[in-house]
């Protein structure tokens, strides 16, 4: 499709050009609507039909179930590459050769020592604090130490500023979990990879060694590649917005790591598992659940289901599913919130509410059962989900800012109070 579209107003006919993507997405280019219609603009909550930005790194396809990263299929890239080697291809555009990946982990590792000043930061929280709110409160407050601007027209203070935070951000999420549990604060071990050395930070005890299980960390390896990207989702639309106003990197991730906590976006995983707890406490009863989740008068929505763009299939689901069951089957769990899980998913697949909405399993229905086996905290499934984005969030805070796009900034339609008179305090 090429050519323009028409659009007619008040008998006024106006043409406007059409975009056409890559992959043969179409749209109609607006930015010109208010001027040559003399202010009329378009209205679309939840931006379910408004293109932001044109971006290289992710497509998405909802209808066909399809995720590519730079063009790799997701599942070739779950299959074939680690964490590191996406975080490059996702950032930079092409996969590292040997020597650019080998050189992307030592200036990872290089910049990962965070400020001890920071520690103290991490002090005042109270230790019940949720690990989001301190992780994005953490990233915010890297900037105070790292209070250089970046130029973004320098390659070389771009990339310092992307390995910088490659290398702090796990630290910081370890460190948020370790003060949680009451364990001392420390660095990981430069001779392991990226992941492995997230866990060792994770999950080494101050008197034992700790012990390297390859099964978790490719599972983890696997689920945060799947997490890395996911073209313009709440998240990432959040960090390119605040990025836009030219607010640093790291105020820019901080803003991201908020929104992704919510239930509805990366907040689900903990939610997922929280629901099935809450289903097992309650005798088990996945019907009772069901109905519930089909009821307007009820707020309970079945968590796990349903996706803005996926009206198929979640690609990453599908690999996840698999990969929960090959976890579980290796570390020989048998998890009874696991059988609530399936009993649900079978259900919900068979139910017409949900087959008639398109309602299916997300990554998240997934992920909190393999990130539980691993010996996750429910509350640090979300953390887990902002260390895999991480990447995706620095891609498109980047090309943001390499495209040199416009601060964002959407028009509203205006439904409050027309003009009135003050009224005097004593008249009110
Ligand atoms: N349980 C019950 N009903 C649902 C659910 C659900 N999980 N999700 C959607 N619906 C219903 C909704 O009530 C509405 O029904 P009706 O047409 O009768 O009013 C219809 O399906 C369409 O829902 P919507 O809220 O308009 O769809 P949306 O595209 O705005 O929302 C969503 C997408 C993911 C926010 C929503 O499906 C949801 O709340 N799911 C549960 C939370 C969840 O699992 N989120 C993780 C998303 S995947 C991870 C990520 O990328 O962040």
């Amino acid at each position: 499709m090429s050519g323009t579209a028409t659009l007619e107003i008040d008998g006024k006919k106006y043409e406007f050009p059409i975009t056409v993507g890559t992959e043969n997405e179409v749209a109609i280019e607006i930015s010109s609507l208010r001027n040559v219609t003399n202010g009329v603009t378009t209205l679309d909550p939840g931006y379910k039909n408004t293109g932001s930005c044109e971006s290289a790194i992710t497509f998405l396809d909802g209808e066909q179930g399809i995720l590519r990263y730079r063009g790799y299929a997701i599942e070739e890239l779950a299959e074939k590459a680690d964490f590191l080697e996406v975080a490059y291809l996702l950032i930079f555009g092409e996969l590292p050769t040997r020597e650019q990946l080998q050189k992307f982990h030592r200036d990872i590792k290089e910049q990962s020592i965070v400020a001890e000043d920071m520690k103290k930061i991490l002090d005042g929280f109270p230790q019940a604090a949720h690990p989001m709110g301190v992780l994005s409160s953490l990233t915010s407050a890297l900037i105070a130490f790292n209070p250089s601007s970046v130029n973004v027209d320098s390659e070389e203070e771009m990339y310092k500023a992307i390995v910088k935070i490659m290398g702090k951000f796990p630290v910081l999420t370890a460190w948020t979990y370790r003060k949680r549990a009451g364990l001392p604060l420390d660095y990981g071990d430069d001779s392991l990879g990226y992941v492995e050395n997230f866990l060792k930070m994770m999950f080494k005890k101050p008197h034992s060694e700790f012990k390297r299980n390859e099964i978790v960390s490719n599972a983890m390896d696997k689920l945060l590649i799947l997490h890395a990207d996911h073209e313009q989702n709440c998240s990432t639309s959040t960090v390119r917005m605040v990025g836009s106003s030219h607010a640093g990197l790291f105020a820019s991730l901080s803003a991201g790591i908020s929104a992704l906590w919510g239930p509805l976006h990366g907040g689900a995983n903990q939610a997922v598992i929280e629901m099935l707890e809450a289903i097992k406490a309650d005798g088990g009863d996945t019907k009772k659940y069901m109905a519930k989740a089909k009821d307007k008068d009820d707020p309970f929505r079945l968590m796990g289901f349903g996706h803005r763009v996926y009206k198929n299939f979640d690609p990453r689901a599908k690999i996840i599913k698999t990969a929960a069951d090959d976890v579980l089957a290796s570390l020989g769990i048998d998890d009874p919130i696991l059988d609530i899980a399936k009993g649900l998913e079978k259900e919900a697949l068979e139910d017409s509410y949900f087959v008639d909405r398109k309602l299916y399993p997300n990554v998240d229905f997934y992920s909190g059962i393999i990130y539980r086996s691993l010996g996750i905290p429910v509350e640090m499934f979300t953390p887990m989900f902002a260390l895999g984005r991480l990447p995706g969030w620095i891609a498109q805070w980047r090309e943001m800012r390499l495209r040199k796009e416009p601060i964002g900034r959407p028009r509203q339609i205006y439904i409050g109070e027309t003009l009135r008179s003050f009224k005097d305090i004593d008249h009110r």
